[in-house]
């Protein structure tokens, strides 16, 4: 099936519905979100991979762009938002396909880092792609609100080295929500 790769200004209204669809029928606690915007905590993609089938968007992830502070240093974090299969079109490595797409194209940007946020439960199907996952970390993301907080206990963070291979110590401040 073909990936999709579209920046968000390619990104037309029609597919904006079918994406946040499947974004709700997947995330049913982000119906509120989701029936009006894909950007979760306010954080727009960048770029977006997506499969259609049959008229509907069947796998999905967004990129973010964000500064991110890592210790002392900014870093050039792509961020990775909304991964989703249809119930019906998992277990065929789709995710692996998209995930693979999106650091291509982080790479090819100059990315330091990608960086994502996931349940435990989750973390085989990213390190099967390369990701690893960040223990033992303060991070720090400011809320809606302007009061910073550390990440939901229920996550975890996993990074991908692009442009810099050993990501550094320290505290890891957002600069902004989690995405
Ligand atoms: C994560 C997801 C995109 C992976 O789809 P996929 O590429 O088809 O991956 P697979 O189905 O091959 O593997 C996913 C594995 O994670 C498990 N998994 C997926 N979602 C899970 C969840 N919310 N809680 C616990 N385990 C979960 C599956 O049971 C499966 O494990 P198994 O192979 O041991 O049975 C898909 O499972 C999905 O859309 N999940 C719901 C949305 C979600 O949680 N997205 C990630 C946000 S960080």
């Amino acid at each position: 099936m073909e990936i999709i790769t579209l920046s968000e200004a390619e990104i037309n209204p029609e597919l904006d519905a079918a994406i946040r669809k499947s974004l709700c029928l997947v995330f049913p606690d982000g119906i509120s979100t989701f029936s009006k915007t894909r950007a979760w905590h306010g954080s727009v993609s960048s770029w977006t991979h997506c499969i259609e089938n049959k008229g509907a968007v069947i796998a999905h992830l967004g990129v973010v762009d964000r500064s991110v502070l890592i210790g002392e240093k900014i870093l050039r974090i792509a961020g990775i938002q909304g991964v989703i299969v249809l119930p019906e079109y998992r277990k065929k490595g789709l995710s692996d396909h998209l995930l693979a797409a999106a650091m291509n194209e982080a790479q090819r940007r100059g990315f330091d880092f990608g960086l994502l946020f996931c349940l435990p439960a989750l973390e085989k199907v990213y390190a099967r792609c390369g990701w690893h996952c960040l223990s033992q970390r303060n991070i720090i993301r400011v809320d809606d609100d302007g009061t910073e907080k550390p990440l939901p206990q229920k996550n975890i963070a996993m990074e991908y080295p692009l442009q810099l291979n050993t990501f550094p110590e320290g505290d890891i401040h957002l600069q902004g929500n989690d995405w």
